[in-house]
């Protein structure tokens, strides 16, 4: 993959998703909707990241010179990521995914730890457990927050901002084993950053405009817990948000959930390779 191909992988990975989730979206969940155009800039700019600081875990598949599909991997101090992976509808289950993910994986050693926040594809989580990887089915919570379950105040929570990164990856460090490194500085770009300090307990969360958790982190579950309410706090009241891949180590946060009013579904995995499901950790699709 090449800076040339990012806007054709945007392109891709929206189609593909879009269809995943019209082929199998429950009856009763909301009607999917294609990637706005807002949040296909913001896309673009976290691939291009990974092009740049990554690019043998980039690959796309062509055929007769057209991107027909694509795979970005990233790896952080020995940590390996699956950051995208995809293939055009009407294209997918003839090998184009196998050859892609074949070639992400050389990324890293064959024995790293590898994360992946895997869709409910079967053809995903096919190619995931033959690569190795554990698989451990996931939880999301979605709803509108009940704003009289959130707590009073969270001790020690603080706007946080790009002085804090040796910090947030220090935690990263506790909570997942491999700092985030230089993608802190997109995330810090592209989101909210609340940060829990109580002593040596701290957490932090990348959190959207509408108080959906983009990805948290923490030295223990008591910091978690606070700045995952911090971010329901940040919700519209009148706006549904979620949060995804929760495995049974996440008890703690489906606890949150259900207190703050929110339903419990179960959606895709977390499939990973040498260690389990962080418990302090909730990670981001895309930096994971
Ligand atoms: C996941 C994805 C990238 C794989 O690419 P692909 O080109 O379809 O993958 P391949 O053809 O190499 O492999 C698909 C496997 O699923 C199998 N398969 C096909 N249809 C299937 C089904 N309905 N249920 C289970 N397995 C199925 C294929 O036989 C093949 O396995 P095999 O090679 O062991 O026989 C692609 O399907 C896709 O874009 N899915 C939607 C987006 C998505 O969920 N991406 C994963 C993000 S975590």
């Amino acid at each position: 993959m090449t800076h040339d191909d990012v806007a054709a992988v945007e392109q891709i990975t929206s189609e593909a998703f879009y269809d995943l989730d019209v082929r199998t979206r429950p009856a009763d969940w909301p009607t999917p909707e294609p990637r706005s155009p807002e949040r296909s800039g913001p896309w673009r700019t976290r691939l291009a990241h990974l092009v740049t600081h990554d690019q043998p875990g980039c690959w796309v598949a062509e055929v007769a010179g057209t991107v027909i599909g694509a795979v970005a991997a990233l790896r952080r101090e020995g940590l390996w990521g699956l950051s995208t992976y995809a293939v055009r509808p009407g294209l997918q289950a003839r090998g184009a995914g196998t050859r892609l993910l074949e070639a992400a994986l050389g990324h890293a050693a064959a024995d790293a730890p590898g994360f992946i926040c895997s869709s409910h594809d079967p053809r995903a989580i096919r190619r995931y457990r033959w690569a190795g990887f554990d698989v451990h089915p996931a939880m999301l919570m979605w709803g509108r927050v009940n704003r009289s379950a959130l707590p009073p105040a969270v001790p020690g929570l603080r706007d946080g901002t790009a002085a804090d990164i040796d910090m947030l990856d220090d935690i990263d460090r506790a909570s997942r084993g491999a700092g985030h490194g230089v993608d802190h500085h997109v995330m810090v770009e592209q989101h909210s950053l609340l940060v829990v300090e109580n002593g040596s307990s701290r957490s932090y969360a990348y959190v959207y405009d509408n108080g959906r958790p983009y990805l948290l982190a923490a030295t223990d579950v008591a910091a978690a817990e606070y700045v995952l309410w911090a971010a329901l706090a940040r919700s519209d009241p009148t706006v549904p948000i979620d949060f995804h891949h929760l495995t049974s180590a996440h008890g703690w946060a489906v606890d949150i959930g259900l207190r703050a009013g929110l339903e419990l579904h179960n959606r895709g995995y977390l499939a990973l390779r040498a260690m389990a499901p962080p418990p302090a950790y909730l990670p981001s699709g895309h930096f994971l």
